[in-house]
């Protein structure tokens, strides 16, 4: 007859020896897994004559409970171990002094956006802002894009599946030009606004990005021509790159929501791999980056927000932020912006 006492003492020795829980698991498989020591003897218990099974059964239960006790308490006792381990590892000093630890930064984008705010208060401009959830008729319709327009495919716009509680069409706004909208609707001109942030569009590669930046220019005010436009392009350019010696080139150009509407490009050339704005795009080495949008505001995007045409005129433009931080900061892929590279961001 087996010794169960013996085999008992052998195999929780065993378990308690166990260095580690594959080695423990291993260890419950040959003891009572299908084909273990200790199922094994529990399959003789059917074999035996009712007298031999009143004396020997309650034996073999006994030895599969001690095994299977002992298994559970070693179980726990490495798992504790594996944590106070891990624990320690991950064990953070506070004394330690924080002058080589990774510093939080301005990201770029944000850096150039609070320069251009600066630059257009310095013009009187104040800032403004809006949702960057927005309705149809704020993204399109109040700007002079009626739903038919051919210049609603011009913008790759992500809709939400439902409408708002007017049954309006909502989606990421594709512009930052509905402030314009928003502002004339609840201020008095004369406005001077900027609205800088962030706008949605169906697209991707080197040099655009689903998600980019603008700041949308507005004045509102009697008698503004185009001149006034041209004007405060110029000074805002010539601040923001620091140089005097900027070129802008004014392309006739279309907008729904501008008329006339000019495209402004701004004249560089590559130096040691850099962009250096400067110059006119024309010259020998030189040549074009197109900067922003702009124009006079459309009439009847001013009788939309209510105001009457007659009396007020004005001019808008909008701006991708980060073309002007590639450009200043030289660096030739938008993605990277938004990769989240914490050593791109420290550089
Ligand atoms: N909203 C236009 C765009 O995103 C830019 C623009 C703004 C053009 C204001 C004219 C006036 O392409």
């Amino acid at each position: 007859m087996t010794d169960y006492q013996a085999m008992q003492a052998e195999l929780v020795g065993d378990i308690n020896a166990a260095p580690d829980l594959d080695a423990l698991e291993a260890l419950r498989i040959a003891a009572l897994g299908k084909t273990g020591s200790v199922s094994a003897l529990l399959k003789t218990l059917g074999s035996l004559s009712p007298d031999e099974r009143q004396t020997v059964g309650p034996r073999i239960h006994g030895l599969r409970e001690a095994v299977s006790d002992a298994i559970a308490g070693r179980k726990a006792a490495l798992e504790a171990a594996a944590l106070e381990a891990r624990l320690a590892t991950e064990r953070l000093d506070m004394s330690l002094p924080a002058d080589d630890a990774p510093k939080g930064s301005v990201h770029p984008v944000s850096q150039v956006m609070d320069e251009l705010a600066e630059i257009f208060a310095d013009m009187g401009f104040a800032v403004a802002t809006g949702p960057e959830i927005e309705d149809d008729w704020h993204n399109f319709t109040a700007l002079n894009i009626p739903e038919t327009h051919p210049a609603r495919a011009m913008h790759d716009t992500f809709y939400f599946p439902d409408a708002n509680a007017d049954g309006q069409k909502m989606l990421l706004r594709t512009h930052t030009s509905p402030v314009q909208i928003r502002a004339m609707m609840t201020q008095e001109p004369p406005i001077r606004i900027i609205a800088p942030g962030r706008v949605y569009r169906s697209d991707s590669d080197a040099t655009h990005t689903p998600m980019f930046h603008q700041v949308e220019g507005l004045v509102i005010d009697r008698g503004i021509h185009m001149g006034h436009l041209k004007w405060t392009l110029e000074t805002f350019l010539k601040a923001y790159f620091e140089r005097d010696d900027i070129v802008l080139r004014l392309r006739p150009s279309y907008f729904p929501f501008t008329e006339p509407s000019a495209e402004v490009d701004v004249g560089y050339k590559q130096e040691k791999g850099r962009r250096i704005v400067g110059g006119h795009g024309d010259d020998e080495g030189h040549a074009w980056m197109e900067l922003l949008g702009s124009g006079m505001v459309n009439r009847r995007v001013i009788a939309n927000c209510g105001l009457d045409p007659d009396e007020w005129q004005g001019f808008a433009f909008g701006v991708g932020v980060d073309r002007l931080a590639m450009l200043k900061y030289g660096m030739d892929d938008l993605r990277a912006f938004f990769d989240g590279d914490l050593r791109w961001l420290a550089h």
